[in-house]
């Protein structure tokens, strides 16, 4: 297990609810933790001793209180006695064996269902729209411990009573909650850029501009004029206002150019050109469409692009790239974190980097691409996110 010297984890009780859960019926009541507020802690760890070695020094008493802090999110119930028990005879090395058998519980099928479901603010009913399609994935996943990375390359949905169905999208292929209506609904806009933003932020855990190593920018050339250049003349201030437009669209293209056939209702439309109406407000096209980034109109009705440097055919391909890069799977982890411990979506992007590799590493050496429950056992057991509880503690 390679680590760097200092290990730290800043663990900040976020001041507001980071995600407001817009158009749904509540299953639950939201989860937020009510304990005593987090202070910022920086813990460090000795990096030649192994993960098992930190965990046996902790004490009974700091896996105690951090396990009934976390029980109520991770498995919607508190610390049983019998839990207690072993926890007192086993210390740190009960971390993983409790976390275990909270992953086989419904309360963690539950935690998934509602994290997915609050991340994409998608769950009741709006119409014809089923918004518990990401959520009802979220949860089959869990529970049939199948690869976490399926929430974004199932070719399947699942219904209200767990069954795979298709989605419900109508496209020819499927790729997990991102070809759900209600993901591409909510998240529909002008050029697709909210869709694609909402990609990057949930599953990425990055925002734009990314380094141009993460995602080769499109030639300047083959972008429409308005995201070519650099600076539009008189303009100023520092966020879409006047600077370099270029340097975030030519990312941005990219990746919203996949979701040029799905309307604004989250349908999929064969004839989508990904051309700008005449006359209508800025990237937009006919009927509910958005327009692409590309000028051609031989490649601007395609789904075709380029994302973190793999040419990929169209939204599932979208979907194997970024379950491919090791950044979807820090992402899920952070985002975990965030979740179970209430942090806001900034703290989140800032979580220590050597942590969530200890943990993803750690995770793929029992599974390639590692199931919901793996990646808890391993994000909840490690030392420092224990340790980040209990700063006064230094064993
Ligand atoms: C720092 C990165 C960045 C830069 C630079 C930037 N944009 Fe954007 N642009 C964004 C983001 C982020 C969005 C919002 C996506 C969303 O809806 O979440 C956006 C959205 C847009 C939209 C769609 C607005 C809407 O309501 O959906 C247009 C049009 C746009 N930008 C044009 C430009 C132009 C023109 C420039 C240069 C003058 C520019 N942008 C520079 C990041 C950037």
């Amino acid at each position: 297990m390679s680590r760097s010297a200092a290990v730290a984890l800043v663990l900040l009780l976020s001041g507001c609810v980071a995600e407001v859960v817009e158009s749904s019926i509540k299953k639950a009541e939201p989860k937020i933790p009510t304990a005593s507020p987090y202070v910022p802690v920086v813990v460090e760890l000795a990096p030649e001793k192994t993960l098992e070695e930190l965990r046996a020094s902790l004490t009974a008493a700091q896996v105690e209180a951090y396990l009934r802090r976390l029980a109520p999110m991770l498995a919607g119930r508190s610390l049983k006695a019998d839990e207690v028990t072993v926890i007192n005879a086993q210390k740190g090395a009960a971390l993983p064996v409790i976390i275990d058998a909270w992953t086989h519980e419904d309360g963690f099928v539950l935690m998934a269902r509602e994290w997915i479901s609050t991340r994409l603010k998608a769950s009741g009913k709006k119409g014809d729209l089923n918004l518990e399609l990401p959520g009802n994935l979220a949860a089959y996943l869990a529970k049939n411990r199948l690869p976490h990375s399926e929430i974004l390359t199932a070719n399947f949905c699942v219904d209200d009573s767990g069954a795979k169905i298709a989605c419900d999208s109508g496209a020819p292929f499927a790729a997990g909650v991102l070809t759900t209506r209600a993901f591409l609904s909510n998240n529909a806009g002008r050029f697709n850029l909210k869709r694609a933003r909402t990609v990057l932020r949930t599953f990425g855990c990055k925002d734009y501009p990314l380094t141009a190593v993460q995602q080769p920018p499109l030639a300047r050339e083959v972008l429409i004029p308005l995201f070519q250049q650099d600076k539009v003349e008189g303009a100023s201030g520092t966020f879409g206002n006047g600077v370099a437009c270029y340097s975030c669209h030519s990312q941005f293209g990219a990746h919203a150019q996949p979701f040029v056939k799905f309307n604004s209702d989250g349908k999929w439309i064969s004839t989508a050109t990904g051309i700008q109406i005449e006359g209508g407000e800025q990237g937009r096209s006919v009927d509910g469409l958005s327009a692409s980034h590309l000028s051609n109109p031989e490649t601007s009705r395609l789904e075709a692009s380029q994302v973190f440097g793999v040419q990929v055919p169209n939204l599932a391909g979208m979907g194997e790239a970024y379950v491919s890069s090791l950044g979807f799977w820090t992402c899920s982890v952070g985002g975990l974190m965030g979740y179970a411990f209430g942090l806001a979506e900034s703290t989140v992007f800032t979580l220590p980097q050597d942590v969530l590799d200890d943990v993803v590493a750690a995770a793929r050496a029992k599974e390639p691409r590692p199931s919901l429950a793996t990646l808890a056992i391993e994000a909840f057991s490690h030392p420092a996110v224990v340790r980040s509880f209990d700063p006064q503690e230094t064993p």
